[in-house]
């Protein structure tokens, strides 16, 4: 099993180790790992390439880790506690043992379907435990799962197909989020219009909803399964193979397919689930993500399996039926540990404590925030109504590229400090540097956050890209992976990260990137040109403002707003509806041509007094304009 640091000064050994000599450090934590083969080297990497290669030359597999070796103990203990979106559905509970079996036969499932090893193959489903059957049966035999939000449209889970060009795709009939139904095979449907890679589709039957089938290519799960052996022996997958793809957003262009690979990713999600919740044999987790996002790959799914933890996937949200179902989760299963982000906290704070009041939270022993900043508001209340004063919150900062957690507090051990990620794991060092890439050394500093030495978890390309990898992450700053977030060190070493200094925008901890929404703007019939900024939102952290140029004049702005936000959600998905958008006649911009968004920021933030100097752009009565504009906007602008 994963080595469990202790105390605080075991920390700070642990760390000084971790930097002095890392490759002794995690070779001695990958030693508690089935390997096929041993490696042959910890770590070979540089940055300029990049080149990075972690266990090089070992073999295993990663659901052998999850699943196989934990059958002589757990066979019977429960791995995966489900809870549906209508509380008055049955939970489910899934013991190691049949997790084991169920994996087993999915993977033969895939295999009938002619499925090999380095293929892709696209998950498209609720947050239902299939979902991290078909994750791990894809592991299993080698292949390359690409899980995709089923909160996307058609259109986008068709671009994350082709991009990473799948042969398969595994979805649901259809899946409830609270009151919502969304028809998942219809949007699949929609999307294999234009996915000529897909051989075949493979639909769970979730909720019995009627859905057309398309002969040859669409199968029915449950039909398949019947027909196969319930054995599989693990496929040996090198310790660099692919386990698996995940798309995020960038500040420009399309989303990246940010590539994971087997053995650094398993020692990573394995060591950081274990030391920064302190999880203990037989604690229940709870993390409230989805599967379509890197927390839930990592922090639902491969963190607690390697470890034999029992993890509950909830399928549904916060609100439903009413705005205490967390907290009735959390009695009703006997959390011990609870994981989610600050955007639900906020939203929960606005009904004040009656939802709170009478539930036995008494299991808890830790409270866990990802995602976003917490504002020390939320930590507060999250620390003192829930966690009731004695729980610990720990506040993860990482990324989908990061794989597991890199700056955190351990649970129970490192001193807190509210809204303050704190310190370093063990392997991560992180710096700040200046805009012009010098490291600003010592305490009570600000700059943008680096790290400088590879970590396991560290993604390894971008999906059939990788000189985008090299220029997105590793050539502003030489030998140093840039985080693209900004970040304060205070007077005692800890870090506090201030949010991200590119254009990408965290609204309720979904990362959008201000190009493609301004892609789906500009396809509106009656767009020539779009600019979007966040302001802050008082629940979401961060909320989507659009300015907008029309090549017409507009008299009933309403209806074209309306037009537009539904348009975005069509086309990325409901959850990158931009909250307000403005039309104005000209964009700010310097006489080179590029939007001066420091403007456009300011005056979406109502911050108007001090606008900068605008004296380089080509037109600046263009701002006078916009301001008037900003000021006449209806409050709901829908
Ligand atoms: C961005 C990464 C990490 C998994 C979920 C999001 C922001 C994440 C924190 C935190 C402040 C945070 C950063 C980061 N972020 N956690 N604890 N405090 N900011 O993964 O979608 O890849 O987004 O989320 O800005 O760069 P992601």
């Amino acid at each position: 099993m994963v080595p469990q640091i202790k105390t605080f000064e075991e920390y700070k050994e642990q760390y000084e180790l971790s930097v002095n000599d890392p490759e002794a450090f995690w070779g001695n934590i990958a030693e508690n790992f089935e390997w096929k083969k041993k490696w042959n080297s910890v770590l070979e990497w540089n940055f300029s390439a990049p080149d990075i290669k972690w266990f090089n030359g070992g073999k295993l597999n990663i659901t052998e880790n999850c699943l196989d070796r934990h059958q002589a103990a757990r066979k019977n203990q429960t791995a995966i506690i489900w809870e549906p979106n209508d509380a008055n559905d049955a939970a489910r509970h899934i013991t190691y043992g049949e997790l084991f079996l169920y994996v087993q036969q999915f993977a033969n499932v895939l295999l009938a379907q002619d499925v090999k090893k380095g293929d892709r193959v696209c998950i498209y489903l609720p947050m239902i435990p299939e979902a991290a059957v078909a994750m791990l049966a894809c592991a299993r035999i080698g292949a390359i799962h690409s899980v995709v939000f089923a909160g996307f449209s058609a259109q986008s889970l068709a671009d994350r197909i082709n991009d990473a060009s799948c042969k398969l795709l595994i979805t649901a009939d259809s899946m409830m989020r609270g009151e919502k139904k969304i028809d998942l095979k219809k949007i699949a449907d929609d999307a294999m219009l234009t996915t000529p890679g897909i051989n075949k589709c493979i639909v769970f039957n979730h909720k019995s909803s009627p859905v057309q089938m398309k002969p040859e290519r669409d199968l029915w799960l449950h039909e398949l399964l019947s027909k196969v052996n319930s054995t599989h022996t693990a496929e040996v997958m090198e310790s660099e193979d692919p386990l698996f793809i995940l798309y995020t957003s960038g500040s420009t262009g399309k989303p990246k397919g940010v590539l994971h690979t087997t053995a650094g990713y398993m020692v990573y999600s394995a060591y950081t689930f274990k030391n920064v919740f302190q999880y203990k044999d037989q604690d229940v987790f709870c993390c409230t993500a989805d599967v379509g996002w890197v927390t839930g790959h990592t922090y639902i799914v491969y963190g607690p399996l390697l470890n034999g933890a029992v993890t509950l996937m909830f399928e549904g949200i916060p609100t439903y039926p009413d705005p205490g179902r967390f907290w009735n989760i959390i009695e009703k299963h006997k959390v011990n540990i609870f994981y989610t982000a600050p955007t639900a906290i906020r939203s929960l704070q606005l009904y004040g404590l009656q939802p709170v009041k009478g539930k036995d939270l008494s299991s808890l022993k830790v409270l866990g925030s990802v995602g976003e900043p917490i504002n020390e508001e939320a930590w507060q209340w999250y620390h003192k109504n829930i966690g009731n004063g004695n729980c610990p919150i720990v506040d993860t900062w990482w990324q989908t590229e990061t794989g597991g957690i890199l700056i955190s507090p351990l649970a129970h051990i490192t001193p807190l400090k509210p809204a303050f990620a704190t310190l370093p794991l063990p392997g991560i060092q992180p710096v700040l540097v200046d805009q012009k890439g010098n490291e600003i050394t010592g305490n009570g500093v600000e700059g943008n956050l680096c790290i400088k030495f590879p970590w396991p978890g560290i993604a390894r390309s971008l999906y059939g890209n990788h000189e985008r990898f090299r220029t997105t992450y590793f050539s502003t700053y030489q030998n140093k992976y840039f985080t693209g977030d900004g970040c304060k060190r205070d007077e005692d070493g800890y870090y506090r990260i201030t949010g991200r200094v590119d254009d990408v925008i965290n609204v309720s901890g979904h990362r959008i990137g201000t190009g493609e929404v301004e892609d789906a703007i500009d396809e509106h019939n009656c767009v020539i040109e779009s600019a979007v900024v966040a302001y802050p939102h008082e629940v979401k952290g961060q909320a989507l403002y659009a300015f907008v140029i029309c090549d017409r004049d507009i008299h009933n702005k309403e209806a074209v707003y309306l037009q537009i936000k539904n348009h975005v959600a069509k086309v990325i998905g409901p959850f990158a509806r931009p909250d307000k958008i403005q039309i104005v006649k000209a964009l700010p911009k310097t006489r080179s041509g590029k939007i001066m968004r420091r403007i456009l920021r300011k005056i979406a933030e109502g911050d108007i007094t001090n606008l900068g100097d605008i004296s380089t752009l080509l037109d600046p009565a263009v701002v006078d304009a916009i301001v008037a504009g900003a000021a006449g906007l209806n409050e709901k602008n829908s």
